[in-house]
């Protein structure tokens, strides 16, 4: 989401948006956006945390590096970068070993200079485009109807 949207959506809220959900991985970091933000005290929520599982992200040199000295998966380096950053992230994931391997990242921390270094793999790369201001009314526009989930 573009910044002025935001602003346009907090300028009417009687409530602040507590989180704001957008692409964020370490190709597309956000830190401009996140700094933005947080003056109203919203907190990024990564989408496509994992860059829509793209293997040319998890395989950066860099998570190589603190997999093996970690003993911890590349996912799990990237999933902590978020959390280190100040994301809130929820990965997708089917497999059930991904989802138990992707709640295990609490018991080690990277350092500042790691977080620097993984910080240096930004390159504004997107994964995902809304393909019109049309397709973003439609979003806006729908009524889940979450009564009727089993
Ligand atoms: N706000 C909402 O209502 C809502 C609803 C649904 C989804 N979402 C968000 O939409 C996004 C969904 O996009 P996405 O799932 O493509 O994004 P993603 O989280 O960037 O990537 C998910 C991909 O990474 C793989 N993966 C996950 N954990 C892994 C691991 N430990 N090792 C290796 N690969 C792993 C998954 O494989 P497997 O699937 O094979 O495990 C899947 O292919 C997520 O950010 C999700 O939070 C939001």
């Amino acid at each position: 989401m573009e910044y002025n949207k935001f602003e346009e959506i907090v300028s009417q809220a009687e409530v602040l948006p507590a989180v704001l959900q957008v692409e964020a991985h370490p190709y597309y970091q956000q830190h401009q956006l996140k700094e933005k933000i947080s003056k109203y005290g919203t907190k990024l929520e990564a989408w496509y945390p994992l860059g829509h599982g793209d293997k040319t992200l998890i395989e950066q040199p860099i998570f190589q590096e603190l997999s093996d000295k970690y003993k911890k998966s590349k996912v799990q380096i990237i999933l902590r970068w978020h959390i280190q950053d100040g994301n809130i992230v929820f990965p997708g994931a089917n497999k059930p070993e991904h989802i138990k391997e992707n709640l295990d990242i609490y018991d080690f921390q990277l350092t500042d200079k790691e977080m620097q270094e993984i910080g240096k793999i930004d390159c504004g790369k997107r994964y995902y485009y809304l393909e019109s201001d049309n397709a973003a009314k439609t979003y806006l526009g729908m009524k889940l109807d979450f009564d009727a989930q089993p």
